[in-house]
């Protein structure tokens, strides 16, 4: 067997498709601002894009108010753009910058509704909740209701949620914002784990010290994204 070979053998399934899970171009967006009386528009995005390929974790880094968020919400298509090109292959887990939980329901009960729009077999909708609320620490919680959970465990099941059907594209709006040490040191082997099966995942953060944990940075600055 020539070396050649033998690589192409070796090489995860997902590396012969070469092609981009999602590819966001020219991504423009305007808000509304002030009342009926002095309604002014106000743009946050001018040329945003983002390129996201199978087993890559790439950060989306800028300042607060820099568009962020609203480029993650175009990007999922929760948010209308006035303008630009998306294209996406693959399915696709969100974990909002604010937890969207129901206050009455329980963790358990959370995974079973997303599970079942997902369409997951049972089975598997179980064992992957069950590796996510062993892998996340919050086991002993899986029965109690959002109304009482800690902020720290309602940052959980936001990120668990997003990850319960395994997709392909992973969008990550600050994730662990009110995590302890411990469960930002797992969330990110379990990013690292993820990346490795060929999930592509974009991760909002400000902190400088995870940007060596990316493969790759995209600033947003002035509405602008700017590869780093
Ligand atoms: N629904 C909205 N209506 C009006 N302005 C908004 C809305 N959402 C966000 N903005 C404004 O758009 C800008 C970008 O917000 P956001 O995308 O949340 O930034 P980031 O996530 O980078 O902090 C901010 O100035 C914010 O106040
Ligand atoms: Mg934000």
């Amino acid at each position: 067997m020539t070396g050649a070979v033998r690589r192409q053998m070796e090489a995860p399934v997902w590396a012969v498709d070469a092609q981009p899970l999602l590819v966001a171009a020219g991504i423009r967006k305007s808000y509304r601002r002030g009342g009926l009386v002095r309604r002014r528009s106000f743009q946050v995005l001018i040329d945003a894009g983002v390129e996201l390929h199978r087993g890559e974790i790439v950060g989306l880094v800028g300042e607060n108010g820099s568009g962020k968020s609203t480029l993650m919400k175009i990007l999922i298509g929760s948010l209308d753009r006035d303008g630009g090109t998306l294209t996406r292959h693959g399915s696709i887990g969100y974990c909002p910058q604010k937890p969207i939980l129901y206050e009455r329901l329980t963790p358990d009960e959370h995974f079973e509704l997303f599970g079942h729009a997902h369409n997951l077999e049972p089975a598997v909708m179980e064992s992957a909740r069950d590796e996510i609320l062993e892998i996340l620490d919050f086991t002993l919680h899986r029965g109690v209701r959002v109304e009482e959970l800690s902020g720290g465990t309602r940052a959980k099941l936001n990120l668990g949620l997003a990850l319960l059907a395994d997709p392909d594209i992973l969008l990550l709006d600050e994730p662990y914002a009110g995590f302890d040490w411990d469960t930002y040191l797992r969330f990110w082997d379990l990013t690292a784990e993820r990346r490795k099966a060929g999930s592509a995942v974009l991760i909002v953060s400000h902190f400088v010290a995870d940007e060596e944990r990316f493969d790759r940075i995209v600033h947003l600055e002035d509405g602008r994204t700017v590869a780093r």
